[in-house]
């Protein structure tokens, strides 16, 4: 049976009597660490669109049926706020007055958010000039505090370890395990949408906290009999930043995809056993693949997503070889195109007539007729 996401347990009843979707935390409140003195901080995250993509599943072949879960669609536009209503949250009731992250970019502009909705001070550091320009503008709007380091991703994280363990501020990276809990939810909404656990769940890798957090909604739902299956986990990794593919951490990762751009992620035995029990596997993708499949998501399905994200949808067409006949595939579009119009404009292949004169005669000799 195919449930829409209407019928999941999660639509509450607004006090208006409508069905206003309430939050991650609201909706899915049994399967969460929260008590009824965690004051939630929600921006209504959560409640993003699984989207059938024809034009990739025809790639693939085989009868295999292909969505992607649109997680761009969240209040900062990216997955991160799954993870941050509920570190925000946990970090208020726990009486923090400040929050601080490493962030190549999405995790900086969702805490700045959800901490400055909760009235603390959110310090972020970035690596300097490796931090897309929508989510830079995001993090300095919102009111975090942005500490832009002479380094990569890896040393900032180890910089705000320290901090956290020093200092009277919450460490809101998804080493913080609310984070984990919080985006789990992303898998619930997969299985209410779909009825069932898809075959494979196609998913982009960085510092490794997501593939975890999917798998423990999965492993969560299965044992309540919400599923009957769990999925083969299929991280994807950019060539230049695959500690995972490799095994050997990356001293200077690099890769058009700065979201992944990580070469020691926190999260790296959790997500080998996600791998090993899922019966998924690591494999990378080369730059010109992850653009190939983030132009095409745009223009033939009209999906824009940041190229990290893309790197899901690349990863599935670079295996579709090994995907079941008749499978049920899900990716996972991590984070909104909007993030990143540099990279947009840069790696458009389509047509951009500019300087025309303002008549109809110039415009109708461009459009051919
Ligand atoms: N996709 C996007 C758009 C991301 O921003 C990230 C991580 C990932 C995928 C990978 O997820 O780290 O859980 O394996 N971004 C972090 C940040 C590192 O700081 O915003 P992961």
């Amino acid at each position: 049976m195919i449930l829409s996401a209407t019928n999941s347990p999660a639509f509450g009843e607004a006090s208006s009597g409508s069905r206003a979707w309430p939050g991650l935390i609201e909706a899915y409140r049994p399967y969460l660490p929260v008590t009824d003195s965690t004051p939630v901080i929600t921006l209504r995250e959560g409640n993003t669109p699984l989207i059938p993509v024809p034009t990739i599943a025809e790639a693939v072949g085989r009868g295999v049926q292909v969505w992607v879960k649109y997680d761009g669609l969240n209040p900062t536009g990216s997955f991160k706020d799954r993870g941050m209503t509920m570190a925000i949250s946990k970090a208020k009731e726990a009486g923090a007055k400040a929050v601080i992250c490493a962030s190549t970019g999405n995790t900086s502009a969702s805490a700045a958010a959800y901490a400055r909705r909760g009235g603390m001070r959110a310090f972020v550091l970035i690596p300097d000039g490796y931090v897309a320009l929508g989510k830079l503008a995001q993090a300095l709007l919102y009111g975090a505090e942005v500490l832009a380091l002479k380094g990569n991703f890896d040393q900032a994280l180890e910089v705000v370890l320290e901090m956290a363990s020093s200092y009277p501020v919450t460490l809101v990276n998804s080493l913080n395990p609310y984070r984990l809990e919080g985006q789990k939810t992303a898998a619930f909404e997969v299985v209410d949408h779909l009825g069932n656990a898809p075959d494979w769940l196609c998913i982009p890798v960085g510092n490794a906290g997501n593939i975890s957090a999917y798998w423990m909604g999965f492993c969560q739902y299965y044992e309540q009999g919400k599923c009957d299956r769990t999925p083969c986990m299929m991280g994807f990794q950019a060539e230049g930043a695959s500690p995972l593919v490799t095994g050997k951490r990356v001293h200077h990762p690099e890769t058009i995809a700065t979201a992944i751009r990580i070469g020691n992620p926190a999260s790296w035995e959790k997500a080998v056993a996600v791998q090993q029990s899922s019966q998924g596997k690591f494999t990378s993708i080369t730059d010109a693949e992850i653009l190939e499949a983030y132009r095409l998501l745009a223009s033939q399905e009209g999906i824009f997503c940041e190229p990290a994200s893309a790197a899901s949808v690349a990863g599935l067409l670079k295996v579709k070889d090994q995907v079941p006949a008749g499978a049920t595939v899900v990716c996972v579009l991590t984070g909104n195109g909007l993030k990143d119009p540099d990279t947009a404009i840069k790696h458009s292949n389509n047509q951009f007539y500019q300087g025309i004169e303002p008549t109809t005669a110039a415009v109708a000799e461009v459009m051919g007729l």
